[in-house]
């Protein structure tokens, strides 16, 4: 399909989602979003792809859900459309592993669609934000639950209630981000992150991610055993054979996702 606010690059396995408004920062409009599920979701589905990487620009990975666009909707028309659901609950069907690669603003809905990505990788230019406050709303897609779970509850009471912006620096250190390198690197930092996990089992992989993300949703035993239960499962796979038979025979492993 073609895109007109998003580009889409597949290579090596890995399919690079750029987000395309360089007028506006990447703003979330209702097309950016809609082009950005679809292309996710072709991603998921695509043989070639076994990973994904969303950035932006250098100076704005996105600067939130468009503002010109929400500024004149009644609270009928954002009920009735149920405005950001549809994205968040497509963003986070997705099963293949998604990294974030932020560079400059990641505010609103930039901030929170890069929390729902799986890792956020940061240029140590990003500046993330929930500075809705200041438009006399607050954050629709998880900048008050993602944020807080990530970074515990006074730092998120701060950037929601202040509306101040968080350095690279500062979003290590809390948590947000899993790494932070020069602007200059950051796609390739990411796509090589991206790579050395296109190059293991892409079962194991949605295994692992799907794990992960139990622990934002269940008690703690919960999850325990929900992990223990899928790495039981694990050993009816071919890879788990060959990736144990690999190591044994000091070689590399050829997955074969089976
Ligand atoms: C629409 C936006 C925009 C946005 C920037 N632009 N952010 N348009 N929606 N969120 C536009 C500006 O209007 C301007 O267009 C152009 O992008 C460049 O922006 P400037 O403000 O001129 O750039 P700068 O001075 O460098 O300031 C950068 C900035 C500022 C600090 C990021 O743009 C800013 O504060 N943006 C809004 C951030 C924000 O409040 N985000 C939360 C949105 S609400 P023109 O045409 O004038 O050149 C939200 C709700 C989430 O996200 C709900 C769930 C998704």
């Amino acid at each position: 399909m073609a895109f007109e606010t998003i580009i889409v690059e597949v290579e090596n396995h890995v399919a690079l989602i750029r987000l395309n408004r360089p007028d506006a920062l990447n703003a979330l409009n209702t097309q950016l979003l809609g082009e950005l599920c679809t292309a996710l979701e072709e991603a998921d589905a695509n043989d070639k792809v076994r990973c994904i990487v969303i950035t932006g620009s250098e100076k704005a990975f996105a600067a939130g859900a468009d503002i010109r666009e929400m500024s004149q909707k009644t609270f009928v028309e954002v009920f009735d459309e149920n405005l950001f659901a549809d994205a968040n609950d497509r963003i986070t069907s997705i099963r293949k592993p998604i990294i974030a690669a932020v560079s400059g603003y990641a505010l609103g809905g930039g901030c929170e669609l890069a929390m729902m990505c799986d890792f956020i990788i940061a240029a140590d230019t990003a500046k993330f934000g929930q500075p809705e406050i200041n438009l006399g709303v607050i954050a629709g897609m998880g900048g008050t639950q993602r944020l807080t779970r990530f970074v515990g509850k006074s730092k998120s009471m701060d950037l929601n209630l202040t509306g101040r912006f968080m350095d690279a620096e500062e979003a290590e250190r809390a948590g947000l981000v899993s790494r932070v390198v020069p602007a200059k690197k950051l796609v390739e930092e990411a796509l090589g992150a991206a790579q050395k996990i296109a190059e293991k089992s892409l079962v194991t992989a949605m295994a692992a991610k799907e794990a992960v993300n139990r622990s934002y949703e269940l008690a703690l035993n919960e999850g325990i055993l929900f992990e223990r239960r899928v790495f039981h499962s694990m050993f009816a796979t071919e890879d788990q054979k060959e990736g144990m038979a690999a190591f044994l025979e000091k070689r590399a492993a050829q997955f074969r996702d089976k």
